[in-house]
């Protein structure tokens, strides 16, 4: 999942090379477990496939919205999924003519910066009456750190300036949000989750191809992929499993139930 205008989305090579964010996804599901006639609104729906997982938990009486920011994501899921209600909009700007039961997100919370992320809570409690659950996953403190340091080693010596993107809180960090934003933290988990990424010894290019974006927005084809290469040297030791073929993504995730008050 995305939320994220300024990334460049493309939905055939997120759900080729990726597909891993929805079937991890799937447990988040789980975690939400979706009633027959909520109505829920998936944050961040990408192209669809845990809004579709959503809509047949709620049934026929229930209803659910995806909403993603990216107009690629949103055609993709509508093509895949046409009976079902997928909406391009930013979370934070949307508001729903009628609240929802739940909001759920996916893997799209960290493309939001920080200093979003407290509009974004409140956003989300002003969908929900009191007691309505706001249940999602990001990436946690930490997440695919050995990834973004080789990464922005490698930018920082060839003379560019460069930070992290996303938005990887702790538990206390983002717990505060939400607690500040009228929600009960029921349930915050920090856990190590590392990930095997799809395409064998490419699977780390891949990987920064998809997600990668506005790291390598100052660069050309040539000098991106000389960086890519040079991370890969950085870090093949730690991440890449030879008896695998796979690189193993050092994924942190953070996980959370918050009612709203
Ligand atoms: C993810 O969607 O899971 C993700 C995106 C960017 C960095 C790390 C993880």
């Amino acid at each position: 999942m995305t939320d994220d205008a300024t990334n460049d989305w493309d939905p055939e090579s997120y759900d080729a090379d990726t597909g891993f964010v929805h079937e991890y996804g799937g447990s988040v599901v789980e975690l939400l477990d979706p009633q027959p006639g909520e109505r829920v609104l998936d944050l961040g729906c990408g192209t669809g496939h845990l809004t579709a997982d959503i809509a047949d938990r709620v049934g026929a009486s229930g209803s659910v919205v995806g909403v993603d920011a990216s107009a690629e994501m949103v055609d993709r899921a509508r093509e895949t999924y046409p009976d079902l209600r997928f909406e391009v909009a930013d979370v934070r700007e949307y508001s729903p003519d009628e609240p929802f039961d739940a909001v759920f997100s996916n893997a799209a919370l960290h493309w939001i910066p920080g200093a979003d992320q407290p509009a974004v809570a409140e956003q989300v409690a002003g969908m929900l009456d009191t007691g309505g659950r706001f249940v999602a996953e990001l990436g946690g403190s930490g997440n695919v750190s050995a990834i973004v340091d080789a990464t922005l080693a490698e930018l920082r010596t060839r003379g560019y300036d460069a930070a992290n993107p996303w938005y990887f809180p702790t538990v206390g960090e983002h717990a505060c949000v939400l607690e500040s934003a009228g929600f009960e933290v029921r349930l915050a988990r920090l856990f190590d989750r590392p990930t095997e990424l799809d395409g064998g010894d490419g699977g780390l290019a891949d990987w920064l191809d998809v997600f990668g974006d506005s790291l390598f927005a100052a660069l050309e084809s040539d000098e991106k992929e000389a960086v890519v290469s040079a991370v890969e040297d950085r870090i093949r030791r730690e991440l890449f499993d030879a008896e695998a073929d796979a690189w193993i993504a050092d994924y942190r995730r953070l996980r959370f139930v918050a009612v709203r008050e």
